[in-house]
C-alpha cells in the first residue's frame, strides 16, 4: 500500500538536506553551545548560524529570535510571558483585558482561558462567513484595559489569511502588544514581521519540513517579556535548560531551504491544489463546498465537504491515503461544529462531519492528488448507493 499523504498542515516530512545538515550535531559535534572549550563554541557557532537564517527568513535581526521546543511553547512564552510582563508594571487590582479569535490553536485558545482564570477580562472575535476577522470589530472590541491582542496569522482548518498588519497597526499607537500565530504561514506563504508589523509571532519547525519538538518566537526589539520557565539562563533569558542544537540546526537549514523555494513552492502548491478539487469535482460530475473559496488562502490548503458522506467514513474506507482532522465523531447533525473555526464559520456538525481538510506540501505529486481524487470520488459513489 503506497500511501498518499496529503497532511501537510498538520506535519511536514523533515526534509533530507535538513537531515543531513543535522547529523553532525548528533554526532561527533555533540557539546553544549554554552561550553567555551572548542567544541562548545563549535554548537555555539551553530546555533547562531541558524538564528540569522531563520531571521533572515522572517526580516528581523537575529536578536529578536529565541528558540523554543515548538509552536505550542512560544505561544505560551508570548502570551503568558507578556501578561505577566503587563501585570508587573499595573497596580494588582488595574483591570486587564486581551482579545483572541474564535479559531485560534488550542495553545493560544488555553492560554487565554488561563489567563481569564487569572482576571483577565477576554474577548473572542467571531469571522465572516469566509473564515475573516473583521478589523472593525477588533476595534469594537478594545477597552481602556486591553493589553493584548492575538490573531493567528493563517488559519490551519480553511487556510483563511487574517488582517494581521491592519490589527497591529490599530494596537500600536494604543500601546497594546499584538502577537500572531504564523504557524501555517511560514513555508508557505512569505511572512515578514516588518510587515506584519506585530511584536510577536511563534512559529513550528514540523510544518515546515524541520523536525517536531523545536520552533521559535520573534520577540520584537524592546519588547519586554517575562520567561515563564526558569533554570540556567539561554536564549536571551527567555527559556533556560541546554539548547536542542540538532534541531536548531535542523530549523536554520529549513529556513535556507524556505527563503529560495518559496515562491515557485507556493505557486506549485495552488496547481496541485486546485488540480485535485477539479479533479474531484470531475469524478463526482458534481462540484463540492469550498470552505472560505472567496477568502485569501494559504496555497496549499482545501477545506471542503463530502457530498453524503461522513470523513470518518471514508478514512475508514482509504486507509493509504492521510487527510486533515477527522472531527464531530459524537454530535448531535444539528448542534454548531465542534472544530473551532469550522464553528466559527457557522457550519453545524452535520457539515463538519463531512468535511475532510486536503493539504499539499513539497513532496506531494500530480499523479497523488489525481489518485486521492479518484479514489475519494470512487468511495463516495460506492458508499452513497
Ligand atoms: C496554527 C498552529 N499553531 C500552533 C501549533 C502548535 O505547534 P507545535 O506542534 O510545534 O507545538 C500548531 C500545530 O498543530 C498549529 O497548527
Amino acid at each position: 500500500m503506497r500511501t498518499i499523504y496529503l497532511d501537510y498542515n498538520s506535519s511536514t516530512p523533515v526534509a533530507g538536506s535538513v537531515r543531513d545538515a543535522m547529523q553532525p550535531f548528533l554526532g561527533d559535534f555533540f557539546a553544549d553551545p554554552s561550553s567555551s572549550h572548542w567544541l562548545g563554541r563549535a554548537s555555539q557557532e551553530a546555533v547562531e548560524d541558524s538564528r540569522a537564517s531563520v531571521a533572515k527568513l522572517l526580516g528581523c535581526h537575529p536578536t529578536e529570535m529565541v528558540f523554543t521546543s515548538g509552536g505550542t511553547e512560544s505561544i505560551n512564552l508570548a502570551l503568558l510571558g507578556s501578561a505577566s510582563q503587563i501585570a508587573s508594571q499595573l497596580p494588582s487590582n488595574a483591570p486587564k483585558h486581551l482579545i483572541i479569535s474564535a479559531f485560534e490553536h488550542s495553545a493560544v485558545t488555553q492560554c487565554a482561558e488561563h489567563l481569564q482564570q487569572q482576571g483577565w477580562g477576554l474577548t473572542v472575535i467571531g469571522c465572516d462567513k469566509n473564515g475573516v476577522i473583521a478589523v472593525d470589530d477588533i476595534e469594537n472590541a478594545l477597552r481602556p484595559a486591553t493589553r493584548l491582542v492575538s490573531v493567528m496569522h493563517s488559519n490551519h482548518q480553511v487556510g483563511t489569511i487574517q488582517p494581521v498588519a491592519q490589527i497591529a497597526e490599530l494596537c500600536r499607537s494604543r500601546d497594546i502588544v499584538v502577537h500572531t500565530d504564523a504557524s501555517q504561514s511560514i513555508g508557505k506563504i512569505r511572512t515578514l514581521v516588518e510587515e506584519l508589523n506585530v511584536d510577536l509571532l511563534s512559529f513550528s519547525g514540523h510544518k515546515m519540513y524541520a523536525p517536531k519538538g523545536i520552533g521559535g518566537l520573534y520577540v520584537r526589539a524592546g519588547v519586554p517579556l517575562q520567561p515563564i520557565m526558569f533554570g540556567e539562563g539561554n536564549e536571551s533569558g527567555l527559556r533556560p535548560g541546554s539548547r536542542n542544537v540538532p534541531h536548531i540546526v535542523g530549523l536554520g537549514h529549513a529556513a535556507r531551504l524556505i527563503d529560495t523555494a518559496l515562491q515557485d513552492g507556493a505557486d506549485r502548491m495552488v496547481e496541485l491544489r486546485d488540480r485535485f478539487l477539479a479533479r474531484l469535482e470531475f469524478e463526482l460530475n458534481q462540484s463540492v463546498v469550498v470552505h472560505a473559496r472567496q477568502a485569501e488562502r494559504l496555497p496549499n490548503t482545501l477545506s471542503i465537504e463530502l457530498p453524503n458522506m461522513k470523513s470518518e467514513q471514508l478514512l475508514r474506507h482509504l486507509p493509504e491515503i492521510c487527510l486533515g482532522p477527522v472531527i464531530d465523531r459524537d454530535i448531535e447533525p444539528s448542534a454548531p461544529s465542534r472544530n473551532p473555526t469550522l464553528r466559527a464559520l457557522g457550519l453545524l456538525a452535520e457539515a463538519g462531519q463531512r468535511t475532510i481538510r486536503v493539504s499539499v506540501g513539497w513532496q506531494t505529486t500530480e499523479e497523488d492528488v489525481d489518485r486521492a481524487a479518484e479514489m475519494i470520488a470512487s468511495t463516495v459513489e460506492v458508499l452513497r448507493v
